[in-house]
């Protein structure tokens, strides 16, 4: 062998072992991503059927569980089964009954924002939606969001219910400078995207003097809004189209939170929004902080989310009835250029207690 033919041998050989590494790399992480997927879709189960905040309770065998939780006892056997090899529940062989591990039961049960499950819900629900997606991406049409409503069964916003709870006043509307004083001496406020109403309803509690009107495009959540409505004279909800706001100067404040990006006519909304302001009014837009440049996000597990969740809810959302498509992952330097292209002078971007998220403080 001479000696051009030995280092040819020798690089081949190095090649060859990083090639196998790599391989054994991607063996080992898709093998754990397949894991972590079905994990979360018993977690959402769990969610769902009350499973999880039963075995916070304390520790049970699975009938005990079962009838805590008013469930199957053979079907919650088999789903305990999987989160014991899955590390998140412990199983003790002596009195046959089931605990979190350590560290997961915060995580995974409670009415906090510590919370995880109501996200592996929504996750496990948008599942569902995989088969319309697909067809979607053959011919490019986009999905109403009515069809998210009937078919996923609620909207995204349930999942942040827990967050909303503890952090809407204090976090998201504390991040603006003086919004909770003008708050409290009294404000016009449009919720623009209300869903189901939470958010309306928790700003019209903590401010009385304010006057409340959630907008929302699809039917049943405005339904399910005023279901919600309570003894709330400062609360109203009402049907519409945001591309189709028609109120010059009447609101103080406006509240686009995680709604934007999902508008088919996001400019003609937002538009609506600056002349729907009066002189001075605020717009909260509460939308995506990572930037859509994907050398600065590759990598990134937060960026790697919106994206997932956007391919599955907010893209096609966004491109039902031609519209512009912009997606979950429009990015901060586009979401800061609409504003302006609109009219607003004033942006200021500030952290959200979602560290996916930023609040951006727009002033007509
Ligand atoms: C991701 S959810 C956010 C709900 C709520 N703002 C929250 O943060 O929980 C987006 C909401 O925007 C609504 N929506 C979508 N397109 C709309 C439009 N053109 N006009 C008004 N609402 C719209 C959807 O029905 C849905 O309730």
């Amino acid at each position: 062998m001479d000696e051009t033919t030995a280092s040819d041998t020798a690089s081949d050989t190095a090649a060859d072992t990083a090639a196998d590494t790599a391989a054994d790399t991607a063996v080992a992480r898709l093998t754990e991503l397949a894991l972590g997927h079905v994990l979360v879709s018993l977690i959402g189960l769990g969610h769902r059927l009350g499973l999880l905040d039963a075995l916070a309770a304390g520790p049970a065998t699975s009938d005990e569980l079962a009838a805590r939780a008013g469930a199957a006892p053979r079907y919650v056997r088999e789903w305990l089964g999987g989160l014991v090899g899955g590390g998140i529940v412990e199983w003790d062989s002596g009195t046959g009954r089931y605990r979190f591990a350590p560290g997961y039961a915060r995580l995974l049960s409670g009415a906090t924002a510590a919370n995880t499950a109501p996200g592996a819900e929504m996750l496990t629900r948008l599942t569902a939606m995989v088969p319309e997606v697909a067809d979607r991406f053959r011919d490019g049409a986009g999905i109403p969001a009515a069809t998210y409503a009937q078919r996923a069964g609620a909207s995204l916003g349930g999942s942040r219910r827990y967050l909303y709870e503890e952090q809407l006043v204090p976090g998201f509307l504390g991040a603006v400078p003086g919004l909770h004083e003008r708050l409290r001496a009294g404000a016009e406020v449009l919720d623009v995207g209300c869903g189901p109403g939470q958010v309306a309803r928790l700003i019209a509690d903590a401010f009385p003097a304010s006057r409340v009107t959630g907008l929302d495009v699809v039917p049943e959540a405005i339904e399910r809004a005023r279901a919600g409505l309570g003894d709330r004279p400062n609360l109203d909800f009402r049907v519409g189209d945001a591309a189709r706001l028609d109120e010059d100067g009447r609101y103080d404040v406006v509240l686009a939170l995680d709604v934007v990006h999902d508008l088919g006519r996001p400019r003609e909304a937002l538009r609506g929004v600056h002349r729907a302001l009066a002189p001075g009014g605020v717009l909260v837009m509460v939308d995506i902080a990572f930037s859509a440049d994907l050398d600065e996000v590759a990598g990134n597990p937060g960026a790697a989310q919106a994206f997932g969740v956007s391919v599955l809810h907010c893209l096609p959302i966004s491109l039902h009835g031609g519209g512009e498509g912009l997606g979950a992952m429009w990015g901060r330097e586009a979401a800061r250029e609409m504003l302006t292209e609109v009219g607003f002078t004033d942006v200021r971007v500030h952290p959200s207690p979602r560290p996916q998220n930023a609040v951006y403080v727009a002033t007509r």
